[in-house]
Parts: structure tokens; C-alpha cells; sequence
């Protein structure tokens, strides 16, 4: 069977990392080989452009970011996530298309019908199983992300990361049977038993879940 494909998405800040390692280390408990990766990069040639696309000093415009964000996509789904999912493998994948549609649709003001269709060719049409949403405050989320120094898109404006907020937002509501919305806030270890029974309450992954990989 198709392994299972689970994001990550949220903000800077909102705990995406911390929360894509804890459900990877209780996947791997409950049974499951789970394959962990993140975007951009999760591959060699991924790896060099997610260096471009945070490097501060790098002038990128948002059409050239959005294509470089799908590049990097496009490498990791037939490079790695393809793969794994062949492989039977339960895939933790932090950040993936929901972010280049709150990023350059709503953050920079793209064409959302351009960034949709960009998305399906970059995956070739393949769509998560399960998304979870980080939803933490904006202004604590920035502090946090930014203490050890900030890269090109934690330097934004307000403004935008406020815009990239009401994207991910738009997108929870309109796909509720895949998206779940988990609040970032507490300890790490209290947002992943939310973010884990918040994946449970979807109906085809209850099933799969909790169920030990034998293969
Ligand atoms: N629940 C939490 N409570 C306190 N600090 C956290 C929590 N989750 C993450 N952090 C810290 O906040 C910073 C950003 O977390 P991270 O997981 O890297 O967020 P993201 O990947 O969404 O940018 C890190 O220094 C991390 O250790
Ligand atoms: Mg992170």
C-alpha cells in the first residue's frame, strides 16, 4: 500500500520543525518508517536553491521566487517523496505547496490560478494525505524565528507575514477534510498530542494512524 503523506504548514516561527520531528519520532513508535524532509531543499539540488531563496542578500523577484519554490518542489516529489510513498513509507514533509499559495498568491500577490497550476505540475498532481496548520501568534512567531538572525522572507514586513497568515487560513477552510488547524501555543510536547489528535479526527488516516507498517 501507498504510504501515507503528511505537512506541515504555518508561519515563521509557529513551530513547524519541532512539531514535524516529534510526529516523525511517534510514527516511528506506532510503527511506521517514516521519511522526513522539509521545503525548500530535501535534496542536493533543492538544498543549493533554498540557500538562494533565503540568502538576505540575494534580489529574487516574487515570479523568479515562485519558480525557484516549484523547482525545489518539483526535484523532492521525484527525488524523494515519490519514492518513499512507493515504498510503503509514511512521509513528514515540513512545509510543501500550501505555502507557495499563502507565500506568493497571498503573500506577494501573484496569480493564484498561475500558483495553482505551478503547484500541480511542480507535484504532479500528488496532494497530502493530511496537512497540519501551525497557527501561533504572528508577532511571537516572528521573535522566536528570528533570534539566531533572520533570513530573506523573516525579514518581510509585517504585513506580508500578515497576509501569509489569512492565506493559510483561507486555505484550512476551504479543504477541512484535508487541512487541520492545531494552535502552536504551550509546550512542544502538548502541541504534538494536538497536532496527533488532530490528524486522528480525519476519518482515512484514524485508520492508518495508530495501525504498525508490517511491510
Ligand atoms: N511549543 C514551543 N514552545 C516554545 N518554543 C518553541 C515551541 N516550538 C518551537 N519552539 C522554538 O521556537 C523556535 C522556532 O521553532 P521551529 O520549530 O523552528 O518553527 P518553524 O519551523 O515553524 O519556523 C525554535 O527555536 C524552537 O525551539
Ligand atoms: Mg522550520
Amino acid at each position: 500500500m501507498r504510504g501515507l503523506f503528511i505537512t506541515i504548514e504555518g508561519g515563521e516561527g509557529a513551530g513547524k520543525s519541532t512539531q514535524a520531528t516529534l510526529l516523525a519520532d511517534r510514527l516511528r513508535e506506532a510503527g511506521h518508517h517514516v521519511c522526513e524532509t522539509r521545503e525548500p531543499g530535501g535534496t542536493p539540488a533543492g538544498d543549493r536553491i533554498r540557500g538562494l531563496l533565503l540568502d538576505p542578500a540575494a534580489r529574487v523577484s516574487p515570479l523568479a521566487e515562485l519558480l525557484l519554490y516549484e523547482a525545489s518542489r518539483a526535484q523532492l516529489v521525484g527525488e524523494v517523496i515519490a519514492p518513499a510513498l512507493e515504498r510503503g513509507e509514511t512521509v513528514v514533509c515540513d512545509r510543501f505547496f500550501d505555502s507557495t499559495t499563502a507565500y506568493q498568491a497571498y503573500g506577494r500577490g501573484l496569480d493564484p490560478e498561475t500558483v495553482r497550476e505551478l503547484n500541480l505540475t511542480a507535484t504532479s498532481g500528488l496532494v497530502p494525505d493530511a496537512t497540519v496548520l501551525l497557527v501561533h501568534d504572528l508577532d511571537a512567531g516572528l521573535l522566536r524565528a528570528t533570534q539566531g538572525g533572520a533570513d530573506r522572507i523573516e525579514l518581510e514586513s509585517r504585513d506580508f507575514h500578515s497576509l501569509v497568515a489569512e492565506g493559510f487560513r483561507t486555505v484550512a477552510v476551504a479543504e477541512p477534510d484535508r487541512v487541520v488547524t492545531v494552535a502552536g501555543t504551550g509546550a512542544p510536547e502538548e502541541v504534538a498530542r494536538r497536532v496527533w489528535d488532530a490528524l486522528a479526527s480525519l476519518p482515512p488516516l484514524r485508520a492508518r494512524l495508530g495501525k504498525p507498517r508490517t511491510a
